[in-house]
């Protein structure tokens, strides 16, 4: 592993990151893969450290992901849900914080359907807080697993073919991962519906087609995105059977794929909308290996945050 050092507080998204401190993040969670595997599944690395999951939005994995991770690191952990919080009652989420710091949380994970709300509050909290996914801004984590399944499933990022295939506008893991894999060195395409490609994306150094049979066909990775239709508030495509009938990906699509493509999604999975169930549970597709892989690259991200905290540590003698 490299000499470079973690300096951030927080992890706000992958815009702001440098290749370095994305390598370092990857690097350090092949290193915490193998405690997933021991009898006794469990390092002291977070012991007396407190971290708290807020989640705004429903998540299964990367909730579960990060409850597991900071489990397996030792740390006490509080999960507050916004129907449960105070937040109903009126609070301010800058209140809430306020309180939560007022406990001595280390870390707080936060899931948030405004974008921007963790970069808001990030500067006014000595706590470290990670962005779990803030709207249609970042998904950090998540690009961050998908990065590392790149790099177990083809040995490397730098001149991987990467596409995206769905709703990109509405996509915070399309935009993380793109701001990424870009730095990594990998050549990145989106395809989906036009209306569904932001304006002006190829300025972000990734190509844009609606061609569905142009965007695979020369990909290493395949990385589908669901649409979604509760952020949308209007209609961006005539009808789902449309939309299925121009961008699924089923096995009359796959055969114009490398022989040695991978399927990937961030999950949660459409079945026969945006991937039929032959593909998704079929010899290509990676999915469940991406949820395995989330579990170390949180232990990582929490455990490098850990170690940058800016709260002091007052050990009793
Ligand atoms: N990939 C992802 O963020 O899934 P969840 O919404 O279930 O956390």
């Amino acid at each position: 592993m490299s000499e470079f050092k973690w300096a951030r507080k927080d992890l706000l998204g992958l815009r702001d990151l440098s290749k370095q401190e994305i390598e370092l993040i990857l690097d350090t969670a092949k290193s915490f893969q193998e405690v997933s595997d021991r009898s006794v599944k469990k390092v002291p690395a977070l012991r007396g450290k407190t971290v708290t999951n807020l989640f705004f939005e429903p998540s299964t994995r990367t909730r579960v992901s990060f409850e597991l991770a900071e489990k397996r690191l030792s740390a006490d952990t509080i999960h507050i849900a916004s129907s449960t919080s105070s937040m109903v009652k009126g609070e301010t989420l800058k209140d809430s914080l306020r309180n939560i710091e007022a406990l001595k949380v280390n870390i707080v994970v936060m899931r948030h359907p405004s974008s921007g709300a963790p970069h808001r509050m990030a500067p006014h909290f000595q706590a470290s807080i990670i962005n779990a996914g803030d709207g249609i801004n970042e998904h950090p984590t998540q690009a961050l697993l998908d990065m590392f399944t790149v790099r177990e499933k083809k040995g490397k990022i730098d001149g991987m073919k990467v596409t995206f295939i769905g709703d990109i506008l509405h996509s915070r893991v399309a935009r993380s991962n793109i701001w990424g894999l870009t730095k990594m060195g990998a050549q990145v395409t989106v395809c989906g519906p036009k209306t569904l490609l932001p304006p002006s994306i190829e300025k972000l150094g990734v190509r844009a087609t609606t061609d569905l049979r142009e965007a695979v066909k020369d990909a290493d990775v395949i990385n589908l995105l669901r649409i979604q239709l509760e952020r949308q508030k209007e209609s961006y495509f005539p009808s789902i059977r449309e939309y299925v009938t121009a961008y699924q990906i089923n096995q009359e699509v796959l055969k114009l794929a490398k022989p040695d493509v991978v399927i990937m999604h961030p999950g949660p999975v459409n079945r026969g909308i945006e991937i039929t169930s032959e593909v998704l549970d079929g010899p290509f597709s990676v999915i469940l290996d991406q949820v395995t892989n989330g579990l170390a690259v949180r232990m990582a991200v929490l455990y490098l945050l850990a170690g940058t905290s800016q709260r002091e540590e007052k050990v009793a003698e």
